[in-house]
């Protein structure tokens, strides 16, 4: 029979959801719920059993586990009703609109003995598992500082992302993710975090931010978002004592670089760069640059739902565990007090 899942809220990620569990062995989806008419019509389109009244769909004895795919705001009491009938739940990014809120869903899934795991799938993008690979190999010696960038060119904030009281907002649509894969990646605990935000379209939520992170190692971590950024910057560009990394985009998988360099310590004559006299910056003569292409890490995001149903039928380790998403929340809230406050919120960890 394998694992049936129930789809809440069949919009853009609903979809996304059940187009790509159909592809998977022993998973199928067998209902969605959603509470626009339109869209549960859509479902029934689709072939599957589609309810308007959340407990109808919560009382689909074919239903094991469900997906919460709706705006941010909604995701907590779905949880809360699902794991009270027994569901086992994957539910969407950013997993709650507070800590508080996070807590309540993790007791539940306790007290009804369901899996609770949210879907962080970013941690299997090629981009990042490439950058991941190169720190723990070694080869640009000790990284000092990673930096972690989206930038969008089209202000593109809409619906009830626009809005403060649906979770909207940046930092909790992509900021979520991004700080997920710093905090899965770097192993040191965190000292401190300093953010500011800002409203470049003046609309309710951050359309822009800027997170500066320091972790007990001394490694600096740079997360920025910007959706009205007509010259993007690199997504990665980490810099470590023998090298450098930089990945343009997290589609482009084409210009993917090492450039490595030994150090020098040598007294190097003054030269005129043609932008005035420079010892430090102005020559790369004289020392050896490794161009590397970065191997496919060959990741496949759809392990997220592999692990999840081992985990549903075998009690396997979850990929994606609430301690991590946890710490993720803190550091969003951290992120939204410093901006509040205008000074870094210190770590104890
Ligand atoms: N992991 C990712 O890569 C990723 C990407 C996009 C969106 N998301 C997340 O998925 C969630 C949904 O985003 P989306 O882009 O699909 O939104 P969407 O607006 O396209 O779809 C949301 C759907 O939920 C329905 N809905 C709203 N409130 C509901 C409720 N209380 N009960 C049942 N249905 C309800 C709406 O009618 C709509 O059909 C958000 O949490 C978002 O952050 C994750």
């Amino acid at each position: 029979m394998g694992l049936r899942f129930g789809i809440i809220g069949y919009g853009g990620m609903g979809g996304w959801h059940k187009r790509h569990i159909e592809k998977l062995e022993g998973m199928e989806v067998t209902a969605i719920h959603d509470i626009n008419p339109a869209r549960v019509e859509a479902g029934e389109a689709d072939g599957v059993k589609s309810y308007l009244h959340l407990q109808d769909f919560l009382s689909d004895p074919n239903i094991d586990a469900v997906i919460i795919a709706t705006p941010n705001d909604s995701h907590m009491e779905l949880a809360l009703a699902s794991a009270a009938c027994g569901k086992h739940i994957i539910c969407e990014k950013p997993v709650a609109m507070s800590s508080a809120q996070l807590e309540e869903m993790i007791a539940a899934a306790e007290r009804h003995n369901v899996v609770f795991t949210v879907h962080q799938n970013r941690r299997w993008d090629k981009d990042f598992r490439k950058i991941m690979n190169v720190l723990q190999s070694g080869e640009i010696g000790e990284p000092y500082i990673i930096e972690s960038r989206v930038h969008g060119p089209n202000g593109a904030i809409f619906g009830w992302r626009s809005k403060k009281a649906h979770g909207g907002g940046m930092m909790l649509d992509w900021g979520v993710h991004l700080i997920d894969q710093l905090l899965w990646m770097i192993k040191a605990p965190l000292k401190s975090v300093y953010c500011r935000m800002r409203r470049v379209l003046k609309l309710e939520v951050d359309d822009y931010f800027r997170v500066h992170m320091e972790f007990a190692d001394g490694l600096m971590a740079h997360v920025e978002v910007g959706t009205m950024c007509l010259q993007p910057l690199p997504r990665w560009h980490v810099g470590g004592s023998i090298g450098t990394v930089r990945i343009e985009t997290f589609t482009d998988e084409g210009e993917l670089t090492i450039l490595k360099r030994p150090a020098q310590h040598t007294n190097e004559p003054l030269v005129d760069t043609g932008a005035g006299p420079s010892r430090t910056f102005g020559k790369v003569g004289g020392v050896e640059v490794y161009r590397q292409v970065l191997e496919d890490p060959g990741t496949d995001f759809l392990d997220f739902y592999r692990n999840f149903k081992a985990s549903v039928e075998d009690g396997a380790e979850l990929a994606v565990k609430p301690d991590e998403v946890r710490r993720v929340m803190r550091v969003m809230e951290a992120c939204f007090e410093s901006d509040r406050t205008g000074m870094p919120v210190v770590f104890d960890e």
